[in-house]
């Protein structure tokens, strides 16, 4: 195989289709599997196999939609104004792949595709000069999917025939069609108008091509998936589910192998942007979502849900806490039990702790907020001692106001801070304060009632009860 045959080539995905059988509203391939749409991960694939501008998207049903989801890739779409089967939906491409000396068909709807197996299709067709070669597969339950026809123990393919219209003595073939694909675009597009309807679908079956081809006098080849996992589509929730639970499997071991310890990782949740750096560990039922990424040596302890978020090295995570879009940075702790909300900074060595509540707000170096707080449009230095039941009144019921609380400072116990504020360096706020005016640097702050000792008032108390007691 020659370079230029390789650059010559384009990559259609078939995304067109409604996903009749998840009875869901949402088009087929933007349901999520690995924290992302089907869609995106075929896109992803292929993307590393040619540049995006050589992919052609096929979208239909929801076009927009599915157009939106993914335009960010800088693939190009093809609209398939009516769905009437993959046939037709390279029909409606013929004018883009027919600049493409061969290209490949892939389906929106099997993510589990990998680069290596897409550069595998394509090698093999261009070396055996095929006209169609089909990817295939034996996997342990070939229930649904079209199967190929060999011809007898070769790697040619007499047909591919659909579940529906197998006859009783195929229906053992065990060898299913992925719906992944290579032609080679002169004899697919003079031929394919000849696709006809008579299926149990009434539609245009791209598979249909196989028998047609071969009839022409056509080579059309099988080749084998090394894993058959790879080409499992989902066309149901069930399907979606095991595909869901395969690609977590799958990224899980990715990180394994990169020197992350997941314990038990069946019971967690990684999506796939997310990034672990080695000498980590993860323990069970823990969720790492979106964007995520956690430095070398962490601990993260079971039922915590980290999203959107950047964190530092040795910093550990105690069980039970939900961190959302906020950075923790190197050697802090957080939890058990916290929720830092979106926007918040928890700064070297801090340490935000059992139910505390943080959102917009920095927490500066070796601070620490161990119990009971919640803390909003907060500024907070280095060095701070925030007291268990602390309380930041950010919120007047129209604006938000910030709380600024300097290095060193030290807010004593169930003290309500009253926005906007700001407690001065090394400024005292002593216990059960409310504070509603700033605090100067190296001052002490009381902001409550005095107290108040009657004695002997209790013992009183008791008697005259007695007593009420004995008359009734
Ligand atoms: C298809 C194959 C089947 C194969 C299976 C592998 C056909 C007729 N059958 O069946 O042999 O085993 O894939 O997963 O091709 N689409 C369009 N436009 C349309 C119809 C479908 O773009 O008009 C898209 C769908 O969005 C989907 C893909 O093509 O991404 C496959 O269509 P689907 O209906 O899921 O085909 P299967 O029944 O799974
Ligand atoms: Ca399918």
């Amino acid at each position: 195989m020659n370079a230029m045959s390789v650059q010559d080539f384009a990559i259609a995905i078939m995304a067109a289709g409604k996903g009749t059988r998840l009875k869901s509203k949402r088009p087929k391939v933007l349901h999520e599997v690995g924290g992302k749409p089907l869609l995106a991960h075929v896109i992803r694939s292929a993307a590393e196999v040619v540049p995006a501008q050589n992919i052609y998207v096929i979208i239909g049903h929801e076009a927009e939609s599915v157009r939106a989801a993914v335009a960010h890739t800088g693939v190009n779409f093809v609209l398939q104004a009516e769905q009437r089967g993959t046939g037709h939906a390279v029909q409606s491409a013929r004018k883009e792949l027919s600049r493409s000396a061969n290209f490949l068909v892939l389906s929106g709807d099997a993510p589990l595709i990998r680069p290596e197996t897409i550069r595998r299709i394509r090698d093999f067709h261009i070396a055996q000069e095929a006209a169609m070669t089909i990817l295939t597969a034996r996997p342990a339950d070939p229930t649904g999917y079209g199967r190929v026809l060999r011809e007898g123990s070769t790697d040619r393919v007499a047909a591919i025939i659909e579940q529906k219209s197998l006859r009783p003595e195929q229906s053992n073939l065990g060898e299913i069609n992925s719906g992944f694909y290579a032609f080679n675009s002169k004899p697919l597009f003079s031929n394919i108008d000849r696709l006809q309807t008579d299926n149990p679908h009434g539609e245009y079956y791209l598979t249909d091509m196989a028998a047609l081809l071969v009839a022409e006098g056509q080579k059309v080849m099988a080749i084998r998936a090394e894993d058959p996992d790879e080409v499992l589509g989902g066309n149901t929730i069930a399907e979606l589910v095991s595909l869901d639970a395969n690609m977590r499997m799958r990224k899980a071991r990715a990180l394994m192998s990169q020197g992350v310890t997941i314990f038990r990782p069946e019971t967690c949740v990684i999506d796939d942007e997310v990034s672990v750096a080695p000498d980590t560990k993860i323990d069970p039922f823990v969720q790492l979502l979106g964007n995520t990424s956690i430095g070398e040596n962490c601990r993260v302890r079971s039922y915590s849900v980290i999203s959107n978020s950047q964190i530092g090295n040795d910093v550990h995570i105690r069980y039970g806490c939900i961190i959302d879009d906020s950075s923790i940075a190197t050697g802090a702790i957080v939890g058990p039990y916290s929720h830092v909300r979106p926007g918040s900074e928890i700064g070297e060595g801090a340490h935000v702790g059992n139910f505390v509540e943080t959102k917009k707000t920095r927490l500066g170096k070796g601070s620490k907020a161990n119990h009971l707080s919640y803390l909003g449009d907060a500024e907070i230095g280095a060095g701070v001692n925030i007291g268990a039941g602390t309380i930041t009144c950010n919120y007047d019921g129209v604006h938000k106001h910030k709380t600024v609380i300097e290095d060193g400072a030290f807010v004593g116990s169930d003290s309500t801070l009253v926005a906007p504020l700001k407690v001065g360096q090394g400024a005292y706020v002593g216990a059960a304060s409310c504070i509603t005016a700033d605090v100067p640097a190296d001052s002490l702050a009381i902001g409550r009632g005095v107290q108040v000792v009657k004695e002997g008032w209790a013992k009183r108390k008791r008697e005259e009860r007695r007593k009420a007691k004995e008359i009734g």
